[in-house]
């Protein structure tokens, strides 16, 4: 069993066999690097400046300059292929994004008590990409703002403060979200009005199930089950259920999105217990998955509320809850909700533009074929280097988990790996409860150049790593 003390994951609702004699690592520490070892003069006047709080990529923080595309420039002249970062959705300094922004900005930027009608056409085109009973939204600035929002629509819908999250789950940074953020924790404990669950890994409900149906149904059955002890547990507590909160692809969790669907009877738990299924889109929406705009979709549900953010504005800030009109109608019963910043009539002519060049530019399909290829070159790798145990994701997000030579999931081979990639300008990150999963998002724009650079990248980062 973990350390529950340092994990900040006591609050589980399942054994947690696939930790044994390993680390949790929080989601801010997995990809930082050791603050004593600031080199450079503006990675030094960063720590001064933000104190404790700095987080910096990387052994040396790179010091970046520009970007274009689907890729960053340094200060030094290097150019790195960015596969780390999914807000620049359409590509860094898209041309539409800049215009549109610029064009507003030098026109009218204010609140949303007057009528703008940007932000009503705006509005309108993110419902015509969502189902029809999803029909009420409301902007804001950040994920974690859409998050807290969710929350408090379904506490104030099911009478409840219960709620169900995965034991790596990152969901934002107000105090209410943060204690349902369990990788956030250094230490401590997770309230008792929150329960985690295992990750949908097959490492954990299938380890040792050789035939893939099988498999499949160990996930799926098993998940559903741990939501259901999860359920009964807040019963116990006295909490009742208010949600399910979950990210679709489970991003922070390692990224798992097999089997197709598997969501579905776990959902269907939690409704039955009068609680909430709450779509956390923040990383997977906008299309990264290639076959759906949202990971819902990909599950075959329709949420009660679902959260946006990250890609929304393509690097300009803004983010949503989505929810039905009778759900919003009884949170607003007892608390208004005004947000000065979010909805803003830039924030929506930047994501009009991020939608239009989605379409125009038939970025899913793209993220579809581009995603199958690094996932192919990948395997491919996979069967000459065994660093790398496991390949999964859909589209362009994709998780690799990263053993070390014992055959075990490691966080310092998964931090070494992205360091050698970073030498081969490849910009990469880790994910997973252990930090032993590298994290794939690039922009949605890769073309098959950049991923033979990648893949071509990939096998020298490996073949060093084996050799130091
Ligand atoms: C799944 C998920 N939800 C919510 C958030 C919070 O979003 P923000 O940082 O915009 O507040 C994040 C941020 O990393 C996230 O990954």
């Amino acid at each position: 069993m973990i350390n529950s003390s340092t994990s900040g994951t006591s609050n589980t609702a399942a054994p947690q066999s696939h930790n044994q004699g390993t680390t949790n690592k929080g989601i801010l520490d997995m990809n930082a690097f050791d603050h004593h070892s600031a080199q450079s003069p503006a990675a030094k006047r960063r720590l001064a400046n933000q104190g404790a709080a700095a987080v910096l990529f990387y052994q040396q923080p790179i010091e970046m300059v520009s970007a274009q595309g689907a890729w960053m420039q340094a200060a030094d002249g290097t150019e790195y292929l960015d596969c780390y970062n999914n807000v620049p959705c359409i590509g860094h300094s898209h041309p539409a994004v800049t215009e549109a922004v610029s064009q507003q900005l030098s026109k009218l930027n204010t609140h949303t008590r007057y009528l703008v009608d940007v932000v009503d056409e705006y509005l309108e085109a993110l419902k015509a990409r969502l189902p029809a009973e999803l029909s009420n939204v409301m902007l804001t600035c950040s994920g974690s703002e859409a998050n807290d929002l969710a929350m408090r629509v379904a506490m104030a819908h099911s009478g409840a403060r219960g709620f169900i999250v995965t034991e790596a789950a990152y969901h934002g940074n107000t105090a209410l979200v943060t204690d349902a953020s369990p990788s956030s924790l250094k230490r401590g404990q997770l309230p008792d009005h929150v329960v985690t669950i295992p990750a949908p890994a097959k490492s954990y409900y299938a380890a040792d199930i050789t035939d893939p149906q099988q498999a499949e149904l160990a996930i799926r059955q098993g998940f559903a089950r741990d939501v259901q002890r999860a359920i009964d547990t807040l019963q116990q507590r006295g909490h009742g259920v208010a949600g399910l909160l979950v990210d679709s692809v489970f991003s922070s969790d390692g990224i798992h999105t097999a089997p197709q669907g598997f969501l579905a009877d776990a959902v269907a738990a939690v409704k039955r217990a009068g609680g909430l299924y709450l779509a956390d889109e923040v990383q997977p929406g906008f299309g990264r998955l290639g076959s759906h705009f949202w990971g819902f979709q990909f599950h075959g549900l329709i949420p009660d509320v679902v959260t946006m953010g990250k890609p929304m504005g393509n690097g300009f800030p803004m983010a949503a809850m989505v929810t039905r009109p009778d759900l919003l109608a009884d949170f607003c019963q007892t608390t208004g909700y005004f947000n000065t910043f979010g909805g803003n009539p830039v924030a929506c002519a930047a994501g009009l533009a991020v939608l239009q060049v989605l379409k125009q530019e038939n970025l899913l399909a793209n993220a579809s074929q581009r995603g199958k290829e690094l996932k192919q070159g990948l395997l491919q790798l996979a069967r000459e280097y065994p660093t790398l145990a496991e390949v999964r994701g859909q589209g362009l997000f994709i998780g690799v988990d990263i053993h070390n030579a014992s055959g075990q999931p490691c966080a310092s081979t998964t931090k070494h790996l992205i360091e050698q990639l970073k030498q081969q300008k490849v910009l990469s990150g880790a994910a997973g409860l252990l930090g032993a999963t590298l994290k794939l998002r690039p922009s949605m724009t890769l073309n098959d150049r950049e991923v033979d650079f990648f893949l071509t990248a990939m096998r020298v980062a490996l073949r060093k790593s084996t050799i130091d």
